[in-house]
């Protein structure tokens, strides 16, 4: 379940990076997660935002408190970008690889940071990363 808060941020400058992050950083602490657990998911969401504007050519992040059945609370952030996608995902998700200047620890650093990763792409068509993050 998605709520009235949601955030649909535009991805096209560092500045809107910053912005998911905030965004990011408020759905986390209005679900009551640890600082800790804000942190990574903080940390997750900045990679995956800078990812879509560098690779991605700029997208959007949606931010949303989510409930599970349980009535356990979250946070979730879809990355969407219309870029050229990622034609070897197994590469992509691999330590250390990139096709640029990066250090190739994002996607994989977001994966570890997050309970829910899911990542979708067709080349030449664009690529959506959905995370989430419960609280424990
Ligand atoms: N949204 C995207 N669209 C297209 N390719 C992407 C996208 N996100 C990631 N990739 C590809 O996956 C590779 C790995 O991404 P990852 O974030 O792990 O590393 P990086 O961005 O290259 O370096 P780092 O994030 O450590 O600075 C990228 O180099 C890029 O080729
Ligand atoms: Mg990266």
């Amino acid at each position: 379940m998605t709520t009235s808060d949601d955030v649909e941020i535009p991805i096209a400058t560092g500045d809107d990076v910053v912005r998911v992050r905030q965004a990011t950083r408020t759905a986390a602490g209005a679900a009551r997660l640890s600082l800790v657990d804000q942190t990574k998911v903080v940390t997750a969401a900045s990679e995956l935002a800078r990812n879509t504007l560098v690779y991605g050519g700029g997208g959007e992040a949606l931010v949303s408190q989510v409930t599970d059945e349980r009535g356990r609370a979250g946070v979730r952030i879809v990355f969407r970008d219309e870029g050229p996608g990622i034609a070897d995902v197994d590469l992509a998700l691999t330590d250390g690889w990139t096709s640029g200047q990066g250090l190739g620890l994002g996607l994989t650093g977001a994966r570890r940071l997050v309970d829910a990763f899911d990542l979708e792409t067709a080349v030449g068509q664009g690529t959506t990363i959905t995370v989430t993050k419960w609280r424990r």
